[in-house]
């Protein structure tokens, strides 16, 4: 018998795009021996097609397990996985709470330094404080500034001075009330992939090389000026750091299934520091998830098996859970 994978994708955030992209490859790559794909596509607009995942349990007849490939807001922040638990279905990736967590920049950090894990500098403002003279007081020029809940770098910008600094925090206070400056690292960007449940693996590290002053929304999906090297030119002593900073990041946020985990090393110091985790990552051909891992000896298809056997495992294990007295 062949499992019933439902595959979510689009949705409502401002990664809908690169959400089809990754859906298509996705799909693209399964072993057709092994699954039946069943569609369900999520408009802009937030409407379902053919029609929504229901949250009732046994309301879903026939889908075995969802892979949910909605990239940021209404889909990798924990929403779309509250509903599948209300659903009782098993699905790829991390739970509500790894994908809230991983989602929210400035809890992220928290958790992380919480765990004394490398992270920049940085503060935290919320709508309508947001003060430049604070920031100032505290942090060198030039800073990063960014939505605390977003992805794909939209409104993100590098302030060098006062002046781009009240520009840069009423642009990322656009996009959510929450936002946060760090200090700018001058350094190489590096991506290790991590997959597993309660014993999770790193891959080999990659490197990206932005083709603009960073990697920003236009060298990400725009233009494809960014290069990259799998693995990364690293020692080994720094590729096991990394690695093991990936799986230490991957823990502290309590992440599960499958998460790709950022970092910059600063040209100065030789520090590594963790910028960010992505609890869905880009699926798509060229995506550094799926060709880390081809690298690291697992190719796309068996990618693929291990991301819905971890699916199936943690619903399992779940079920011995109780809920009531
Ligand atoms: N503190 C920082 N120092 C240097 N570059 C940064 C810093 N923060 C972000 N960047 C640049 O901005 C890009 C996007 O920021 P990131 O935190 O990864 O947000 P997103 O979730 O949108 O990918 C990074 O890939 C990097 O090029
Ligand atoms: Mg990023």
């Amino acid at each position: 018998m062949r499992l019933r994978v439902a595959i979510i994708f689009g949705g409502r955030s401002g990664e809908h795009e690169v959400s089809l992209r990754s859906a298509q490859s996705i799909i693209a790559a399964m072993d057709r021996g092994k699954y039946e794909v069943v569609e369900y596509r999520i408009g802009k607009d937030g409407r379902w097609k053919p029609g929504p995942i229901l949250p009732e349990p046994g309301a879903n007849a026939g889908i075995d397990v969802v892979f949910p490939v909605l990239h940021g807001t209404f889909g990798e922040d924990g929403t779309v996985q509250g509903l599948l638990e209300l659903a009782d279905l098993p699905y790829v990736g991390a739970g509500v709470l790894g994908s809230s967590v991983s989602m929210d920049k400035d809890v992220m950090k928290r958790v992380c330094r919480e765990r004394g894990l490398p992270v920049v500098e940085y503060m935290t403002l919320v709508s309508p404080h947001l003060d430049p003279e604070a920031v100032r007081e505290k942090l060198p020029f030039p800073v990063f500034v960014k939505p605390s809940n977003l992805g794909s770098s939209v409104g993100i910008s590098k302030a060098r001075d006062r002046e781009e600094l009240e520009a840069a925090l009423r642009m990322a206070a656009e996009y959510d009330r929450k936002v946060i400056v760090e200090r700018a690292i001058d350094g190489r960007e590096l991506e290790c992939s991590v997959l597993g449940n309660s014993e999770p693996v790193a891959s080999l590290p990659c490197e990206i090389l932005p083709s603009r002053e960073f990697y920003d929304y236009e060298d990400k999906y725009l233009t494809d000026g960014a290069q990259f090297r799998i693995p990364a030119e690293l020692n080994p002593a720094q590729t096991a750091e990394v690695q093991r900073l990936a799986v230490e990041c991957y823990r502290a946020v309590e992440c599960e299934g499958m998460a790709r985990v950022d970092f910059f090393v600063e040209h100065s110091t030789g520090r590594i520091y963790i910028n960010e985790i992505n609890t869905i990552p880009g699926f798509t051909s060229i995506s550094m998830f799926p060709r880390m891992w081809a690298h690291s000896g697992l190719a796309y298809p068996r990618l693929i098996d291990r991301l819905i056997e971890l699916a199936l495992e943690r619903h399992e294990a779940r079920k011995s859970i109780r809920y009531t007295r």
